[in-house]
C-alpha cells in the first residue's frame, strides 16, 4: 500500500512535521517562506491524503477538487479557520481541523498585554524619542500615560484565549474585569469576579477593550461606528482576533477625532495590507497612539511547537481512521 501523503504548504515548527514522518508518511513542504503561490497549491494538493496549509492559503471548493476523492482532512495550522470553506469540505467528507492549544492561549494573552502595556505607558513614542536622542534630562511631564490597575477591562469573546487574558488583568494588573459572549461563562465569573453585560454596556464602562472573537459573518465589523461612538474617550481597543471584526474606516475616523485614546492592532482587515485602500490618506501608521505588530500574537516558539504537533496528531489520528482532536466548529 502506498504511504500516506501529506502536503504541507509553508515551512514551520518541525516538531509535528517530524511526527508524521515518524510515523512513516510521505511529508512534503513547500520549501520557501513565503504563501505559496496558489497555481503551485493546486497541483501539490493533487493526491494529497492530508493537507496542512496555513491562514494565508484559501482553502475553498477548487483546492478540495483538485486534491482528489481520497483527501481525508485540511489541518489548518491556525487557531482560526476562517479561510476554509467549511461547507465545501463537509460536502465533499472532508474533516478540518484547526491547532487549539494551552500554549497559543497564553502567548496571545501575553500579546495582548504587551500591547495594552505598550499603549498604556506610550512604549513605542518614548521608544522612539529616546532613540532620536530627543531625550535632555528627566521632566515630570514627559510621556505621562495611564495606569492598568484599578482599570476596568472589557473582554469581547470569553472562550479559551479571553479567559488567558482575564487571569492576567485580574491576579497580574488588578483590573476589574467585564465580559461579553453569546452565553455567559460561569466559570470566568467564579474566579475572576468577572460581570457579563451586553456589548453595548461594556463598551461604555471598559477602559481596555480586548477582542477574541472568531471571524464569523456575525463578527465581521462587530466593532464599527457605533461602537466606536459608545465608548469612553480614554478608551484603548486591542484586536489579536481577526482583522474585519474591525472595521478599519471606522478606526480611522475614530482615532481622527479622538473618539477613542489608542489602538493596539494585530490582525488588519486587508491583510495582508496593513491598511486598506482607502481614499482619504488616513492610515493606521500615522498615529503614535497606535501600536501595530505584523499578526505576531501567537508568534512564540512554545506555542508555534504546539501548534505544529496539534496539526500532526489531527492528521495522525483521521488517517488512523480515528475521531480528529480538535475539529474546526
Ligand atoms: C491563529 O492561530 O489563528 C493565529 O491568528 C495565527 O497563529
Amino acid at each position: 500500500m502506498p504511504k500516506p501523503y501529506i502536503y504541507v504548504t509553508r515551512p514551520f515548527a518541525d516538531s509535528g512535521i517530524k511526527a508524521l514522518k515518524a510515523k512513516g508518511y510521505k511529508v512534503e513542504v513547500y520549501d520557501k517562506d513565503e504563501v505559496i503561490p496558489r497555481k503551485l497549491l493546486l497541483q501539490k494538493a493533487k493526491g494529497c491524503d492530508a493537507l496542512l496549509p496555513l491562514l494565508t492559503d484559501k482553502i475553498d471548493d477548487e483546492v478540495l477538487a483538485a486534491a482528489g476523492p481520497q483527501l481525508k482532512i485540511v489541518a489548518n495550522y491556525a487557531v482560526g479557520f476562517d479561510n476554509v470553506d467549511l461547507k465545501a469540505a463537509k460536502k465533499r467528507g472532508i474533516i478540518v481541523t484547526n491547532t487549539p492549544s494551552e500554549k497559543v492561549n497564553e502567548a496571545v494573552a501575553e500579546h495582548t498585554f504587551a500591547l495594552m502595556l505598550a499603549l498604556a505607558r506610550r512604549i513605542t513614542e518614548a521608544d522612539a524619542y529616546a532613540k532620536a536622542k530627543k531625550y535632555k534630562g528627566w521632566s515630570p511631564n514627559n510621556f505621562i500615560g495611564t495606569d492598568l490597575y484599578g482599570k476596568t477591562l472589557g473582554i469581547i469573546g470569553a472562550g479559551r484565549i479571553g479567559s488567558a487574558v482575564a487571569r492576567r488583568a485580574v491576579n497580574g494588573f488588578g483590573m476589574k474585569l467585564i465580559y461579553t459572549d453569546m452565553r455567559q461563562n460561569v466559570d470566568l465569573e467564579r474566579a475572576y469576579k468577572a460581570t457579563f453585560m451586553q456589548q453595548e454596556r461594556l463598551l461604555q464602562e471598559a477602559d481596555f477593550i480586548s477582542l477574541h472573537v472568531p471571524l464569523l459573518p456575525s463578527t465581521r465589523h462587530l466593532i464599527s461606528t457605533a461602537q466606536f461612538s459608545s465608548m469612553k474617550k480614554t478608551a484603548f481597543l486591542v484586536n489579536t482576533a481577526r482583522g474585519p471584526v474591525v472595521d478599519e474606516k471606522a478606526l480611522l475616523r475614530a482615532l481622527k477625532t479622538k473618539r477613542i485614546a489608542g489602538a493596539g492592532i494585530d490582525v488588519f482587515e486587508c491583510e495582508p495590507a496593513i491598511d486598506c485602500d482607502l481614499t482619504d490618506n488616513l492610515e493606521l501608521k500615522n498615529f503614535p497612539n497606535v501600536i501595530l505588530t505584523p499578526h505576531i500574537a501567537s508568534a512564540t516558539i512554545e506555542a508555534r511547537e504546539a501548534m505544529s504537533m496539534v496539526a500532526a496528531e489531527n492528521i495522525m489520528a483521521v488517517l488512523s481512521g480515528k475521531e480528529p482532536l480538535t475539529p474546526a466548529k
